[in-house]
């Protein structure tokens, strides 16, 4: 990542200085430079039928063991500035790694801008969070709720408290250990490069593909009556969504090992049109926010994977819809109309809205049939498997 990549980030000048401050190396994470050798026990892909490879940058192999250490890291308090939070503080495992908040809360109290969002899957999106095309890894990614400052503090580590964090991890022999065996050659493994490198390693290894609407297509048990209109209606011109919420992944944002043309498309959805000329909510404008040009950027959205939509309640990058049922409520509406207060306006008649969105017809029925439908997407063993749970909770081992 070089300054460039890192405004684009959409993180500020002070953001831009705390890194330079922690020395957090340049790495050119797609380099194309021969592989090193994994270390650790060999990693082996365990996919669900129908999910590609996922795409892993040469300069971040996968391995048993950096997978296990970035779950650990992933879920340990040491990697704030005030030891109070860690990534799954909110990103949590039988919500699929949301918070169930519209706004999270970071280690100092700041709101975010924007909903937490899923972790499952994470492998196979070109870009990362709801709007931020230049977030295009997760070693990129990662970095922002470690250290980003001028945006709201996550896990607020900075040039103050950098080298105690780091310390707390250098001054245990376990690991010490762990990181070692991870990342043998070199002289001091316990460096946030490393610790990125790993966290990253364990989210590409955190797949979600065993719903009851998986099963059903590997011809394992069926889905009811109301869940198959669903899915039909899913699937049709009458309801639209699987134009945008398309493929295994249910977004038309993937990539995978063997893509040879990565689309990154964006899309505003009509929520919001809080001057009449089609401006979202100055907090939280989507694209435009990070790429002023063209004006048509207003309120654009990253397609999210609808894999677990029943449990990563409330909706959309503020969390603004509450339920499934208003989801499609407004969907069928073309929009949203807000009649009253500060972010009054018809969303509905944004310009800038897809304009698919107009062509949705959908009754009572059919809407309580594609929610049916959305429900088969929970993946129960998902929520619960060990493999992905926190490794300091009691029960575990
Ligand atoms: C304070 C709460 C909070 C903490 C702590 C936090 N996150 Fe997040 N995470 C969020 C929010 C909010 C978003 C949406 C960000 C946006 O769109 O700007 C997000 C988005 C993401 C995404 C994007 C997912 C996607 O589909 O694009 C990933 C990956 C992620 N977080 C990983 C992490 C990792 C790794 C850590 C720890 C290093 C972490 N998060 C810590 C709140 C948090
Ligand atoms: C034009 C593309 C498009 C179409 C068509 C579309 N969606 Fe979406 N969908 C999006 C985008 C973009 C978002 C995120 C918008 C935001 O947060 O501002 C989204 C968000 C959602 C969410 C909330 C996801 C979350 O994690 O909060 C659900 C649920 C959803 N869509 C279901 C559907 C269903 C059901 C249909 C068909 C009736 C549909 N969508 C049609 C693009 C589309």
């Amino acid at each position: 990542m070089n300054r460039a990549d890192l405004k684009l980030l959409g993180v500020g000048a002070a953001v831009l200085a705390a890194l330079a401050a922690l020395a957090v190396t340049v790495v050119i994470w797609r380099s194309h430079a021969p592989a090193p050798a994994p270390t650790g026990t060999a990693w082996v892909w365990k996919l669900p039928k129908g999910f590609p490879e996922p795409f892993v940058p040469a300069d971040n192999p996968m391995s048993e063991a950096k997978f296990q250490l970035g779950r650990h890291l992933f879920y340990d308090k040491r990697l704030s500035g005030n030891g109070t939070m860690a990534c799954a503080s909110c990103h949590l495992q039988r919500l699929a790694f949301t918070d169930g908040k519209a706004l999270a809360t970071g280690s100092t109290g700041d709101l975010t801008a924007r909903s937490a969002m899923s972790i499952a899957n994470v492998a196979y999106n070109p870009t990362l969070t709801w709007a931020n095309p230049s977030q295009s890894s997760l070693e990129i990614q990662a970095v922002v709720p470690m250290f980003v400052e001028n945006l709201a503090v996550e896990l607020g580590i900075n040039e103050q408290n950098k080298t105690e964090v780091l310390a707390r991890f250098q001054k245990n022999p376990d690991d010490r250990l762990r990181f070692k065996a991870v990342f043998p050659d070199e002289a001091e493994p316990i460096s946030f490069m490393n610790i990125v490198k790993a966290i990253s390693a364990f989210e590409r290894g955190v797949i979600s593909g065993d719903s009851k609407f998986d099963r059903a297509q590997a011809g394992e048990g069926s889905l009811s009556n109301a869940e198959e209109r669903g899915r039909q209606l899913f699937y049709s011109e009458q309801a639209q969504c699987s134009t945008c919420h398309s493929g295994f992944n249910f977004s038309d944002q993937t990539m995978h090992a063997q893509s040879t043309r990565v689309e990154k498309p964006f899309h505003n959805t009509g929520l919001y049109n809080v001057d009449g000329q089609g401006a979202y909510p100055a907090d939280n404008p989507g694209l435009i926010g990070v790429m002023p040009q063209p004006a048509s950027n207003m309120g654009q959205f990253r397609v999210p994977s609808l894999r677990n939509i029943a449990v990563t309640a409330p909706y959309m990058h503020d969390g603004s819809i509450a339920t499934l049922e208003d989801v499609l409520a407004v969907y069928a509406a073309h929009g949203r109309n807000i009649s009253s207060g500060p972010l009054k306006g018809d969303g509905r008649k944004n310009p800038f809205k897809d304009t698919r969105l107009d062509k949705i017809q959908l009754s009572a029925q059919d809407r309580a049939d594609i929610v049916a439908f959305l429900k088969t997407l929970t993946d129960e063993s998902f929520l619960t498997n060990p493999r992905y749970a926190d490794p300091f909770a009691p029960e575990s081992h």
